[in-house]
């Protein structure tokens, strides 16, 4: 009973922060979208065992007991859907930066659910791996699907669906790294901060719809110079109320802020790019293929970015052959 999966992290163009409530189900408190990223890539493999006492993560070789309630949780409800009850061994690797704003946990969990579904024999095809994802982390169901990703959340279900695969908008990412480590507060309890503090918060909730509405229009028509500005604006939105959180959320370092105002530049010049930003200081630019080679080597040039990572849109996640 053992199966290993790969998925890509994900960037959303219009943002999830912000949870409906603290409970272990997860569920978002607004709708998403996002595209994945080809370029990076988390591997899981799921071993189930009558041997083993315990759930157990390694991620990236060393144990992650960090992450015991919500991998327990994840696998639990798996689990439940097979009728099994063994104890699971996980080994996740990443590529890139684990836990610094790249949506490692996206991708990670959305490799591990797959993963685990298909060592437990649950069909790939089973609609509640979306809502299992999710406990791991709210973005990983965007994961599970390739291209632009539209993720919708009806009262305690996620519907999650494919706008456009990536090949039929083969838009380009480059990632400025700013930095290695690990974030300082971490996205779930930055959410609960968020919600229960800024006095942004409501705005945010409010406006949300008519910015997906905008974006998945944007989308239908292959419209960059929309999609650059509603994407913008969007991050900008969930940073003002990142911003206004008691104690503040400020995921930016130097190198962050030049990245945008760079990109601002390039656009105002004539070149298709525009950014995006999450809970980490990492750059996200989006841009037409053509435009790549000089938006990577115009951000490798910032200081403080120690590193670029460039490439196209990705599948979604999928099984690996080999394990049984
Ligand atoms: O999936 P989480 O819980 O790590 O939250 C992701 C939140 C953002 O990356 C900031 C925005 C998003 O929609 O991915």
């Amino acid at each position: 009973m053992r199966a290993t999966a790969v998925a890509h992290p994900n960037v959303a163009l219009i943002k999830y922060w912000g949870k409906r409530d603290d409970g272990e189900a997860n569920l978002p408190a607004v709708d998403s979208l996002s595209i994945t990223l080809g370029a990076m890539q988390s591997r899981s493999s799921v071993a189930f065992d009558p041997a083993f006492s315990d759930d157990e993560l390694w991620l990236n070789g060393r144990r992650a007991p960090g992450e015991q309630a919500r991998l327990t949780a994840c696998l639990d409800a798996l689990r439940n859907l097979a009728g099994v009850d063994w104890r699971a061994r996980v080994e996740s690797q990443n590529d890139f930066p684990t836990g610094a704003g790249l949506a490692s946990s996206a991708s990670g969990y959305a490799a591990l659910t797959v993963a685990a579904a298909a060592a437990l024999g649950i069909p790939a095809g089973e609609p509640r791996l979306v809502d299992i994802a999710r406990i791991g982390s709210g973005s990983a169901p965007r994961s599970l699907y390739g291209g632009f990703v539209r993720l919708e959340q009806r009262g305690e279900q996620t519907r999650c669906r494919s706008l456009l695969a990536a090949a039929d908008w083969p838009l380009q990412v480059v990632v400025a790294v700013t930095t290695e480590a690990p974030k300082a507060t971490s996205s779930r309890d930055g959410m609960r901060l968020s919600r229960d503090s800024s006095p942004y918060y409501p705005a945010w909730l409010e406006t949300q719809p008519a910015d997906l509405a905008a974006a998945e229009a944007a989308v239908a028509a292959r419209d960059f110079p929309a999609l650059a500005e509603l994407a913008e604006h969007n991050c900008l939105k969930m940073h003002a109320v990142m911003l206004t959180t008691r104690p503040p959320l400020l995921y930016w370092s130097p190198a962050t802020l030049a990245c945008l105002q760079a990109i601002q530049q390039w656009r105002r010049e004539g070149l298709p790019v525009f950014f995006t930003v999450d809970a980490g200081p990492q750059v996200k630019a989006v841009c037409e293929p053509a435009a790549a080679a000089e938006v990577e080597q115009g951000l490798a040039a910032i200081p403080g970015v120690l590193r670029t990572i460039r490439g196209g849109l990705g599948e979604g996640a999928r099984l690996l052959a080999g394990d049984d």
